[in-house]
């Protein structure tokens, strides 16, 4: 049996959490290994609905849940978390929930300094969630973070302080923005490192282990390949890769537990932040979108922009994040609406595309090439069969399988759990 590496196929808030949670009944361990609490996956099980941003989708259905070292963490969004959680009925403990000790901590003066740039921005901002991710990534490749295991060495975590607060009020103080102090912040992390700590181990090993011990390894990707570092549509991306080889780096396996990569795409698309989008809808069917689909942002709280399928991009996803079966979601957010478009190509300045190119003004300046198709008046939303799914939906969910070169193995109908038809088991593959 493989493992499987769930990832985003557009700009994230594709159902990740959703479809890792359904995956999750037929997985042993299930692995975060980018990103921050700059995602938010909320997973609906009957009248429960679970908003998690750090902590694996895995602990819902109390499988064991890791967070990996490719994950920066907030060590006070981390415990807020498992607060909610508990609050919600739901105890995280140790025996359920391990942190890898090397994982890069997300502190105080990250949010700052990732807040004050965008206000520095003006309207060129990013549309960052605000929450430190990218000043904590140039943190760890710069070699100054503070890392996990550092919680457990008070003399190295008060080293590393100086620098890092060196480097940090230097720019804060040039931003206009507040400084902070070293024996604050030490004291600070201190006082929550023993509830850390309880967490923290070399999760290598345990993955390691239960690799050779043949244990299925569900991998849950945040955000998404367009908003991926290296191949997003830079600089409106997030500061980690998000494709599924990062699953191996970002935990501590090799290439090969990365197992069967499933993407999962939206039957339209939506987008939170700034950045190109070709297929917007700015219009009345945007705003139907929008409502229908209870477009929020998790974490956030911002509208998400929203607009038709684009084949295109996510064409190119299927193929930088190496997706080998698609998961359809919120195709009964399409229900009812009389025509529908797909873009199956780009003008740029006159010139035909089959991919987004690199260049920033050509990617503000993508014009979509729509092919129109019939919607449907029979509703999808809650079907739970193939055989339930109206005539032009079959037809519309086959058209996207020819379009983007991957075949649909998962469709979801609805947020709960069980409004969910599986062709494929991507276990089982
Ligand atoms: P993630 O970040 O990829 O995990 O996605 P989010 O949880 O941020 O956003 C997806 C939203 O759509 C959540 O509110 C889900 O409950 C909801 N959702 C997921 N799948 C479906 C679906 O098939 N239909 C509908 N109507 N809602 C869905
Ligand atoms: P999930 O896992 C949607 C977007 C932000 C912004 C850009 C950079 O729920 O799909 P960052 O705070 O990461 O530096 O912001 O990336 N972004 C997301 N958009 N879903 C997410 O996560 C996102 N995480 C970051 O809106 O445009
Ligand atoms: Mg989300």
């Amino acid at each position: 049996m493989p493992n499987v590496t769930v990832i985003g196929a557009q700009w994230g808030d594709e159902g990740k959490g959703k479809v890792v949670d359904w995956l999750a009944s037929r997985a042993d361990i299930v692995v975060r290994f980018q990103g921050g609490h700059n995602a938010g996956h909320t997973l609906v099980v009957g009248s429960q609905q679970y908003k998690l941003s750090l902590v694996p989708s895995g602990v819902v259905r109390g499988k064991l849940s890791v967070i990996g070292n490719g994950v920066v963490v907030d060590p006070w969004a981390f415990l807020a978390e498992l607060d909610r959680l508990a609050g919600q009925g739901l105890v995280v403990g140790p025996e359920l929930l391990r942190l890898s000790d090397t994982a890069t901590l997300i502190l105080p003066m990250h949010g700052a300094l990732d807040r004050a740039r965008e206000a520095a921005r003006g309207d060129g901002r990013i549309g960052t969630t605000g929450r430190g991710i990218g000043p904590a990534y140039e943190d760890k490749v710069a070699r100054r973070a503070i890392r996990v295991a550092d919680l457990a060495e008070p003399a190295v975590l008060e080293a590393k302080l100086d620098e890092l607060l060196r480097h940090h009020n230097t720019l804060l103080a040039g931003l206009g923005a507040e400084t902070y102090d070293k024996g604050t912040l030490l004291s600070e992390l201190l006082a929550v490192a023993p509830r850390l700590l309880r967490f923290a181990e070399p999760v290598w090993r345990r993955l390691h282990e239960a690799k050779a011990a043949g244990r299925r390894i569900l991998f849950e990707g945040a955000q998404a390949v367009m908003l991926d570092v290296d191949h997003g549509t830079y600089p409106y991306v997030t500061s980690s890769n998000t494709v599924a080889g990062a699953a191996a780096a970002g935990s501590g396996l090799g290439p090969d537990a990365v197992g069967r990569v499933l993407g999962i795409a939206k039957a339209y698309t939506t987008r939170v932040g700034s950045g190109p989008f070709p297929t917007e809808l700015t219009d009345a069917t945007g705003r139907h979108l929008g409502e229908r689909g209870r477009e929020f942002g998790t974490v956030t709280g911002r509208p998400r922009r929203c607009g038709w399928f684009d084949a295109v991009m996510v064409r190119q996803a299927v193929r930088l994040g190496g997706i080998q079966g698609l998961a359809l979601t919120k195709l009964d957010v399409l229900d009812g609406i009389p025509e529908l478009k797909v873009a199956v190509g780009y003008r740029i300045n006159g010139q035909a595309f089959d991919h987004l190119p690199a260049g920033r003004q050509a990617q503000a300046a993508a014009e979509p090439v729509f092919e129109t198709h019939e919607g449907w008046t029979q509703p999808t939303s809650g079907a739970r069969s193939w055989a339930e799914l109206p005539a032009p939906a079959i037809k519309y969910v086959k058209r996207i399988e020819e379009l983007v070169g991957a075949p649909v193995t998962l469709l979801s109908t609805g947020a709960d759990r069980d409004d969910t038809i599986l062709m494929q088991d991507p276990f089982a593959a």
